[in-house]
């Protein structure tokens, strides 16, 4: 008797405790508003990463909520500045859903914020669905943490087809930022798949977050004279990377990933990535009517043309949109498990960085973009679809 009333004790606690969890932050929505959450990195290191995901993010919800909302609900968009900081990842998650409640969160950029942001979004059981995070690990944090851009397995191989294929290398320097999950990981996948196309990598290099001075890194570099340096850094520092490469009179071509990705890094680079490439998510300069469209009415908002960020910032919103609306639109059986569910089963979602799906890993398959930098300007160069790299 006295176990049984324990275990009852034990059984109503637990139950309370839960309802308790999940009223405190709400549903997600009222009887006219949808409450949807953006957590990227408007100020630090990597600014233009949010600040351009923000404007894409901010876009797609002026043109949703002009067209009458999601199921009639306006959308009512919370943000977060992670700074560009790991922690404040963590910070801007844990107010996103505990303070303004959020049905669905949506960011961060870099893969280092986004492993720290996943396990909180996990425990509360709120989905997040990161535009641009490419590190593999980032969806493993659990079962409600999504991805709509590719992963560097694929990024860090396709790298190495194009060295090996367009570039004709058959040796290579990787230099990486030892303190960056993104960079670690993209500089890995990038081995394995030179390697196993006959390539030698000649030299590995690192450095640590911060550093201002590359010259002993790439003077090792130099020694072993590569055909080509990847470097699977961030935007703030492949410039002075770069110009420091040159001034040592390494001519050989720099090949990064997304990371480069910016509209600062071509005037902080003074001509020194002429004849670089990259890999990224899309091209302005891509035909198709839906980028089109795209690139104008961004164009018409800002005054700029929009990165591979601002369009991932805009496929994100219309990717919850349209998970909202296949979970059942938006009434008081709406549940954040739905939403997730929904987005599991997402199939054939026509973005403007591409028509994907989301598989049973929470994840998204694209092909690539390959940037050639060219006089000054960065233009489209292979395209490389994930069945060529398997
Ligand atoms: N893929 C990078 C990361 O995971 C972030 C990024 C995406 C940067 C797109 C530029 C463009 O850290």
């Amino acid at each position: 008797m006295r176990n049984t009333l324990l275990l009852a004790a034990i059984i109503a606690t637990v139950t309370i405790t839960a309802a308790a969890c999940k009223s405190d932050i709400g549903p997600g929505f009222t009887n006219d508003k949808v409450t949807l959450g953006l957590f990227v990195s408007t100020s630090g290191d990597i600014a233009t990463f949010g600040q351009d995901t923000k404007n894409g993010a901010e876009l797609a919800v002026e043109e949703i909520n002009k067209a009458g909302g999601i199921s009639k609900h306006l959308i009512d968009l919370r943000f977060q500045d992670c700074a560009s900081e790991p922690a404040q990842g963590g910070n801007a998650a844990t107010k996103l859903i505990t303070q303004d409640g959020v049905l669905i969160g949506m960011g961060e950029v870099a893969s280092g914020i986004s492993l720290a942001a996943a396990p909180i979004f996990q425990k509360y059981g709120v989905p997040m669905i990161s535009p641009s995070s490419t590190n593999p690990t980032v969806t493993q944090q659990g079962d409600m943490i999504f991805r709509i851009c590719y992963l560097d397995d694929f990024q860090g191989a396709a790298c190495a087809l194009f060295a090996n294929q367009n570039l004709n290398c058959k040796t290579a320097a990787i230099l990486m930022n030892q303190d960056d999950a993104y960079s670690t990981g993209l500089g890995k996948f990038f081995r394995f798949k030179f390697e196993k196309l006959g390539g030698k990598i000649v030299a590995e290099e690192t450095f640590k977050k911060g550093a201002s001075d590359f010259n002993t890194q790439l003077t090792n570099i130099k020694g072993k004279n590569p055909d080509v340096i990847f470097a699977p850094v961030y935007y703030q520092d492949i410039p002075l990377i770069a110009k420091q490469a040159r001034g040592q009179g390494i001519d050989k071509p720099l090949l990064g990933g997304d990371g480069w990705e910016s509209d600062d890094l071509l005037p902080k680079a003074d001509g020194k990535l002429d004849n670089c490439y990259f890999a990224n998510h899309y091209a302005t300069a891509d035909d198709a009517p839906i980028v089109a469209n795209f690139v104008k009415a961004y164009n018409a908002k800002y005054g700029s043309n929009p990165t591979s960020l601002a369009a991932l910032g805009y496929d994100v919103v219309y990717v919850a949109k349209k998970a909202i609306e296949s979970a059942g639109g938006i009434n008081e059986k709406l549940t954040r498990k739905a939403v997730a569910d929904a987005l599991r089963g997402l199939k054939d979602f026509e973005g403007v960085t591409g028509t994907f799906s989301i598989d049973k890993n929470r994840d998204a398959r694209k092909p690539i973009q390959m940037l050639k930098i060219k006089d000054g300007k960065v233009l489209p160069d292979r395209r490389i679809r994930p069945e060529e790299v398997e």
